[in-house]
C-alpha cells in the first residue's frame, strides 16, 4: 500500500468532513464556543478532493477560511444544526470524518432579547443541557454497510489511554488523538497525532502540516474501504 502519494484513490467515493467549532447561543449577541479554527477539517476536505473524492464539508463557524475548490460546503452554527447536516450528507457517504469540535452542552434556554444587567443584582446562573453525540450516533447506526467513520479527540492527559476508551465508547473505526499543547492543535498550521484503529492498530503521525495528518487519515480510510 502506497502511503503519502497523491493518486486518485478516492475517485468515485463520497466523503463527509465536519470542521470548525459549534457555537451555542445564549441570546442574539452571545454564545458558548470553543477554540477550534477549522484548519484540520479544511485540510481533510482539500486532500480528499485532491485524491478524487466527492466531498461535503460541514463547516461550523469557520469564517475566514476560503471554501476549498470543488468541495460542497454546508455552513452551520450549532451542534443541533451540525447533526442535521452531517446525518443528511452521511446518508450517501462512504466515509465520515468528524473533525469539528462539537459543544457537549448548550444553554437550556435562549433569550430572544439581549440579556441585560439589573442594578445591584447577581447574574442568573446559566443552565446547560447535553447536546446530541453525533459521532456515537452515526457509528451505532451506520447509514451504509461498510461506511468508515473517523473521530478526533484532543486530550491533555493520559492521551493514549483516554483515546482508547473514547474510541470504544464512540464505536467509530478510527480515532485521531492529539495532545493539546502550545504550538499544536488550536489555530496552528501544524499537528501531531496518533491514529487509533478499532482493530487495535496505532499509527503515529509526526509533528508536521495538517495536510500530512489529513493524508494519513485518508490512507487509513482507503485501506478500510477496500
Ligand atoms: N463529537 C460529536 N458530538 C458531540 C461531541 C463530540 O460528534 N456532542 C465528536 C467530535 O466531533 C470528535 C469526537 O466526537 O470527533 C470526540 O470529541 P470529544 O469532545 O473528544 O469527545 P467527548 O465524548 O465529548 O468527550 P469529552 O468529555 O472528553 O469532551
Ligand atoms: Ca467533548
Amino acid at each position: 500500500l502506497a502511503r503519502g502519494v497523491t493518486e486518485p484513490d478516492l475517485k468515485g467515493r463520497h466523503v463527509v468532513v465536519s470542521a470548525g467549532g459549534t457555537r451555542e447561543p445564549l441570546d442574539p449577541v452571545r454564545f458558548l464556543g470553543n477554540r477550534s479554527s477549522g484548519k484540520q477539517g479544511y485540510a481533510l476536505a482539500r486532500t480528499a478532493a485532491a485524491r478524487g473524492a466527492r466531498v461535503t464539508l460541514v463547516a461550523a463557524n469557520t469564517t475566514g477560511l476560503p471554501d476549498p475548490a470543488g468541495v460542497d460546503v454546508v455552513q452551520v452554527g450549532t451542534a443541533v444544526q451540525l447533526r442535521e447536516a452531517v446525518l443528511k450528507a452521511a446518508a450517501e457517504a462512504d466515509a465520515v470524518v468528524m473533525a469539528a469540535a462539537v459543544a457537549d452542552f448548550r444553554p437550556a434556554t435562549y433569550a430572544a432579547g439581549k440579556i441585560k444587567k439589573q442594578d445591584g443584582q447577581d447574574p442568573e446562573p446559566v443552565v446547560l443541557i447535553r447536546n446530541p453525540d453525533i459521532l456515537a450516533e452515526i457509528s451505532a447506526d451506520r447509514a451504509r454497510p461498510g461506511q468508515v467513520i473517523v473521530g478526533f479527540a484532543a486530550e491533555t492527559d493520559d492521551v493514549l489511554a483516554n483515546g482508547r476508551k473514547k474510541l470504544q465508547r464512540k464505536g467509530c473505526d478510527l480515532l485521531v488523538v492529539n495532545e493539546v499543547g502550545e504550538r499544536k492543535t488550536f489555530g496552528s498550521e501544524q499537528n501531531e497525532a496518533v491514529v487509533l484503529g478499532a482493530d487495535g492498530t496505532e499509527t503515529p503521525v509526526p509533528y508536521g502540516p495538517k495536510e500530512a495528518l489529513a493524508d494519513m487519515v485518508w490512507d487509513l480510510v482507503a485501506e478500510r474501504l477496500g
